[in-house]
């Protein structure tokens, strides 16, 4: 398993190892939250059409990552594209705590494993 090193604003820091956990594409307009409820340390943030993980706050634990329907959680070191780790990072410093499930994007099955939803993204 690989570890990168993390300080508080999720860059690298001697002494203090840490992996985390990403939310990528497919999360952007669907949304579904079933994430959210079995996060024990509430580290997921929400913005208008996408949910990032705080990697400041994760424990590693991975019990997100079955519950996605959209399959879009993944650990870091799978992310084929390190520009999500760091949208995950920046984001989760300006969005909002979620903490409990709520219905999903009105078009949410529409946009499942839909292709090309990076540009959709709202911040
Ligand atoms: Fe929360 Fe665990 Fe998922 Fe990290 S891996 S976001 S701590 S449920
Ligand atoms: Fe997004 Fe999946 Fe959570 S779609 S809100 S990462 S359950």
């Amino acid at each position: 398993m690989v570890y990168q090193l993390k300080t508080e604003n999720g860059l690298n820091k001697i002494g203090k190892f840490k992996m985390t956990f990403v939310v990528t594409e497919n999360c952007i307009k669907c949304k579904y939250t079933d994430c959210v409820d079995v996060c024990p340390v509430d580290c997921f943030k929400e913005g208008p059409n996408f949910l990032v993980i705080d990697p400041d706050g994760c424990i590693d634990c991975a019990v997100c990552v079955p519950e996605c329907p959209a399959d879009a959680i993944v650990a870091e070191h799978d992310v084929t594209d390190a520009s999500w780790t760091e949208l995950n990072a920046r984001l989760a410093r300006v969005w909002p705590v979620i903490t409990k499930k709520k219905d999903p994007l009105p078009d949410a099955d529409t946009w499942l494993n839909k292709p090309g939803k990076r540009d959709m993204l709202e911040e």
